[in-house]
C-alpha cells in the first residue's frame, strides 16, 4: 500500500498520515521517501479496517483511541468529546491571567477527557484540581489521562449536576459546557452529530441553558483573586457576557480563536 493512494482514498493526506503512522508505528520522519509501505498482513489489516471507518465517518481520533491537545495525547472513547484546537485558547487565556502564580486550586465542570483542566495541570506547578462531569463514563477517561500524564495524585474527580457535588472554593474555574441549540443538532456534520456523546453538544433551546445554571452561582465557588474561564459557542459572546455581567465578576475580556470567532470568556473575582 502506499501513502498517496490511501491520501487520495481518504480525500485528506494528514488523516492519512495519522492513521498510517499508528498502524506502523512509524514516524513523520520515517515516512519520508517511503512508497511502499512494506505493511504486515497483520497491518495491512488493521490498516484496511481503520480505512473504511473513516470513509464511514468515525473521525481519526475515535478510530485510533487518541487526540493530540496542546502538545499532549489524550485517550478518547465514545463517551467524550475529541479535543478541540479552538478550545486551546482557553488554556492560553488562564496562564496568561495566572502568570507568575503557582500552587493554585483548579475546578473543571465537564470535564469529558480532561484536556483542559489536565494540560493546566501539566503548565501550573504545584497546582492541584477537581474535576466533574454529569457522566461517570467521560470521568473514567479523565481519570485514564490523568494517570497517563502522571498527574493522578493532584486531582480528584466527582460525579456531579454542575456545582450540585462540588465542595469549597478555587482560584481557578473552567468550563467547556455543551452549547449546541438543540435544534441544529441534527445539522452538524455527521462526524460530530454520530460519534461525539449529546451530552457534550446539546445546550437546550438556545445553546444557554448550562450558563445559566453555572453563572449564578459561579462566585460563590471562586475565591477572591480567583479567574474563571469558559468556552462558547460562536455567535454567543454578547448574551453570555449579559449573563456575567450580573454575576459581580469584574475584568470581563473576550478572546478569539485561531479562526478569529469569539470563542471565550475571561473574568476575576476581585
Ligand atoms: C463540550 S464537552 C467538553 C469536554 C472537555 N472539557 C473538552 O473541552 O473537551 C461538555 C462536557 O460537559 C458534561 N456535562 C454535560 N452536562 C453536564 C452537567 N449537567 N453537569 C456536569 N457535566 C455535564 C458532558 O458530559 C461533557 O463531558
Amino acid at each position: 500500500m502506499r501513502l498517496r493512494d490511501i491520501s487520495k482514498q481518504l480525500n485528506s493526506s494528514l488523516d492519512a498520515r495519522i492513521l498510517v503512522k499508528h498502524v506502523t508505528r512509524l514516524s513523520d520522519a520515517d515516512l519520508i521517501g517511503i512508497d511502499d509501505l512494506s505493511l504486515t498482513e497483520s497491518q495491512h489489516v488493521q490498516l484496511q479496517d481503520f480505512i473504511k471507518q473513516r470513509l464511514d465517518g468515525r473521525p481519526v481520533a475515535k478510530i485510533i483511541g487518541y487526540k493530540e491537545f496542546y502538545g499532549r495525547d489524550f485517550i478518547v472513547s465514545d463517551d467524550v468529546l475529541d479535543p478541540r484546537p479552538d478550545s486551546e485558547i482557553l488554556i492560553d487565556v488562564i496562564l496568561e491571567r495566572a502568570k507568575g502564580r503557582r500552587g493554585l486550586s483548579i475546578l473543571e465542570l465537564g470535564v469529558g477527557s480532561g484536556c483542559l483542566v489536565l494540560t493546566l495541570l501539566s503548565e501550573l506547578n504545584a497546582s492541584t484540581a477537581v474535576a466533574a462531569d454529569i457522566s461517570s463514563q467521560a470521568l473514567g477517561v479523565a481519570r485514564r489521562n490523568a494517570q497517563s500524564l502522571g498527574l493522578g495524585d493532584r486531582i480528584s474527580f466527582v460525579e456531579s449536576n454542575w456545582f450540585d457535588n462540588v465542595q469549597g472554593q478555587f482560584d481557578i474555574i473552567i468550563t467547556n459546557p455543551p452549547y449546541i441549540n438543540s435544534d441544529v443538532i441534527d445539522e452538524l456534520a455527521a462526524d460530530v452529530r454520530e460519534f461525539d456523546p449529546i451530552l457534550a453538544l446539546d445546550g437546550g433551546a438556545d445553546g444557554l441553558n448550562p450558563y445559566k445554571v453555572i453563572l449564578p452561582q459561579i462566585r460563590t465557588y471562586m475565591k477572591h483573586g480567583g479567574i474563571m474561564a469558559l468556552e462558547h459557542g460562536y455567535d454567543q459572546c454578547g448574551r453570555i457576557k449579559r449573563l456575567i455581567e450580573n454575576t459581580g465578576l469584574s475584568e470581563i475580556r473576550d478572546h478569539q480563536d485561531l479562526g478569529g470567532h469569539d470563542r471565550v470568556i475571561s473574568a476575576i473575582h476581585k
